[in-house]
């Protein structure tokens, strides 16, 4: 089984052959690293390295069977392994495969009945190897790593990795947290793989579990805004009777202009894609259920957790669960009415369209606000409270700037996210930045932004993620909101008391009325 060719030492131990983890190679290689590639099944290596030997990258790329014979070849001390092990099921928590991987022992595949056990990493590296973990971990299980390989003197990164396939091979968005003593080892080389947009697409986040913190937050927002993309497409496809392939002029020229961004560039091609077997819309040839692997549901689970409302989130996290009930929702349509559709005059198209375009943007900058106030909110979060125990500091202008390269949320709104920031670090929240207060304030933009969620909601279409997004800004700008009725409800069922306007304390009561 020859599935290595390597001569000397490798700067780096890439475990994970997916997609990602080869392309993740090649872009290492070609940023003039030397590293080993490892699979747990060994064909996969084996196919690898047939590949990988007919590219330009040839002779710094190494395969190895095992971890163990990979670690015997790993540079020492500066040496490191990254472990990018498949998104899979679940997402690794609790603690799931890398937990086996780092410290109890993992496996190699020769064939279905030829296993065999392979030491835990922990035990293998040479001293002074820094351990990358860059899948998409749980934030609590980057920092319960931390924890155990710090009180084995060893060096541990858990990095966020964003932009998939083609981001790996291209340049990612990483996001890696742990010690700065890890990182000032890895750096370099991490940086230099990343996408480079005003320099590169990865800095240090900060302490334990920071890196795996701020990529779930990213997952979120994508969450969000894939959810507000979506029903924009399928509202103005069902008000207008339009065909994708009159979608996609539309969303062209949003992309163009301040929606401007990964998601909504692949969202316009999408709607321009035909299926090739059926001639057919692609649109319309895919199944309305969508699949998830956690991460929108973990941001919504540590916002509850922190006490922090994210509803543009939360909503589309829920948009795709309530997907999965395919068979139960076409059973429920025939038995639930919704109302007959407003018809439009071709005047009346124009302005809709624009008023879609208002509302999506109005959705997109809620998604962000409710990620960024959560990182914030995470950071001045106490040990324990609320749920939150995390400890790091964020600078939330530099996610901004690396966010705009690589990564799935890449987005033009970045940029005045991050002066945002840049000029008030302790901003609450992005809504109230200039920039963006100046667009939303404005009443022609307030008016469509209204239309559009009412006109989706009388003609019974869905606007999960749309309708949260303007609840949240109406909540949040309102100064007085009917939580002093839920104070005295609470008050006169539980006696919980509650607090006054115009006096100190909290353990008023209803006086019952005779
Ligand atoms: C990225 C993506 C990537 C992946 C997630 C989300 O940043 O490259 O977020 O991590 O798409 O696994 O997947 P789900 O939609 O299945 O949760």
């Amino acid at each position: 089984m020859a599935v290595t060719n390597l001569d000397g030492e490798y700067d780096l131990i890439l475990y994970g052959l997916g997609v990602m983890g080869e392309n993740f190679i090649r872009n290492f290689a070609r940023n003039g690293y030397r590293v080993i590639g490892v699979n747990r099944t060994v064909s996969v290596t084996e196919r690898f390295a047939q590949e990988v030997a007919e590219e330009p990258i040839a002779d710094r790329v190494g395969t190895a069977e095992t971890l163990v014979e990979a670690c015997k070849h790993l540079k020492s001390p500066g040496g490191a392994v990254l472990a990018m092990v498949k998104a899979n099921d679940p997402v690794n928590e609790p603690w799931g495969p890398n937990d086996q991987l780092f410290f109890s022992g993992s496996q190699a595949k020769y064939s279905d009945t030829d296993v065999r056990d392979v030491p835990a990493l922990v035990e293998l590296v040479p001293e002074g190897t820094v351990i990358i973990d860059a899948a998409n971990s749980h934030p609590r299980s980057t920092k319960k790593r931390c924890g155990e390989f710090a009180e084995r003197g060893m060096l541990f990164i858990g990095t966020g990795v964003s932009g998939g396939s083609e981001g790996a091979l291209k340049g990612p968005c990483i996001m890696p947290g742990g010690t700065s003593e890890a990182y000032d080892a890895v750096g370099e080389m991490l940086e230099a793989a990343a996408a480079q947009v005003d320099g590169p697409c990865c800095t240090y986040i900060g302490d334990n579990e920071a890196g795996h913190f701020v990529k779930n937050v990213h997952n979120g927002i994508e969450y969000g805004i894939m959810a507000a993309i979506s029903e924009t497409y399928h509202a103005l496809a069902a008000l207008l009777d339009y065909a994708p392939e009159q979608i996609h002029p539309i969303f062209a020229e949003w992309n163009a202009g301040r929606h401007g961004g990964y998601l909504m560039e692949i969202s316009t091609e999408i709607c321009g894609m035909t299926d090739a077997e059926t001639g057919k819309p692609m649109l319309d040839v895919i199944l309305d259920r969508a699949g998830q692997k956690g991460t929108g549901k973990w941001t919504s689970q540590i916002a509850f957790d922190l006490g922090v409302p994210v509803p543009t989130i939360a909503a589309a996290l829920q948009a795709r669960i309530m997907s999965s009930f395919k068979p139960a929702r076409v059973a429920a349509s025939e038995k639930l009415q919704g109302v007959a559709l407003d018809g439009f005059s071709a005047d009346a198209k124009d302005r809709l369209i624009e008023a879609a375009g208002d509302a999506l943007y109005g959705a997109m900058v809620a998604a962000y606000a409710q990620g960024f106030w959560l990182m914030s909110e995470a950071m001045d979060a106490e040990p324990a409270e609320n749920g939150g125990d995390y400890d790091f500091t964020l600078e939330l202008d530099e996610i901004a700037r690396i966010w705009k390269g690589g990564c799935i949320i890449r987005a033009k709104m970045l940029d005045p996210i991050r002066e945002a920031f840049q000029q008030e670090p302790d901003l609450h929240n992005i809504m109230l930045a200039p920039h963006f207060s100046e667009v939303i304030n404005d009443a022609g933009f307030q008016k469509n932004w209204r239309w559009w969620v009412r006109t989706m909601v009388e003609n019974g279409l869905p606007a999960d993620a749309i309708g949260a997004s303007l609840n949240y800004f109406d909540t949040y700008r309102t100064g007085r909101l009917p939580a002093n009725m839920i104070q005295a409800q609470r008050d006169r069922f539980g006696e919980h008391g509650f607090e006054r306007v115009d006096k100190e304390g909290k353990g008023f009561h209803l006086t019952p009325a005779d």
